[in-house]
């Protein structure tokens, strides 16, 4: 037997790709989340495109750019509250939907991880909006 890597198994690079092109517009013109956003949309899809990529397996390519991961420190400058936490991650939802990941096994197991890490970038607890 072959062990495929979450990135092989979901589709590579091409899944990847749709997966961040698909959710940043969702989250550029999300009335709850876009007040965070004052960066580049395309130099956020890359930097996502490149974690992605290394979190399922992929070519370790966010690290080689920016050194180690270190997530929750990376959004610390932005207000995060659980009810943020959990618009991204019902967005993210939406997409796996749409592109049918949600049926497969690799998809949940994807979102199973991205379900993790999400409130670890929780670091506000007031109410922003
Ligand atoms: C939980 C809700 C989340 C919110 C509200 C959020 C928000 C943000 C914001 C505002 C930025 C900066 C964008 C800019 O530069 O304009 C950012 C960067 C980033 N986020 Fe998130 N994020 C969340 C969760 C996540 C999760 C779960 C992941 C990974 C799976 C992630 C991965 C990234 C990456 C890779 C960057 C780029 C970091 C860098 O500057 O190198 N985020 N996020």
């Amino acid at each position: 037997m072959q062990l495929q890597t979450i990135y092989e198994q979901v589709g590579g690079a091409e899944t990847i790709r749709r997966i961040v092109e698909t959710f940043y517009p969702k989250v550029y013109s999300n009335e709850k989340l876009r007040p965070l956003f004052h960066g580049d949309m395309e130099e956020i899809m890359r930097k996502q495109y490149m974690f992605l990529t290394q979190l399922t397996g992929g070519e370790p390519l966010y690290s080689q750019e920016f050194g180690p991961p270190n997530m929750r420190m990376r959004h610390l400058p932005f207000e995060i509250t659980p009810e943020r936490a959990q618009e991204w991650l019902r967005l993210m939802k939406e997409v796996f939907d749409e592109m049918g990941l949600s049926e497969t096994e690799a998809g949940q197991a994807l979102f199973a991880r991205l379900t993790q890490i999400a409130p670890i970038m929780v670091n506000t607890m007031l109410q922003t909006n």
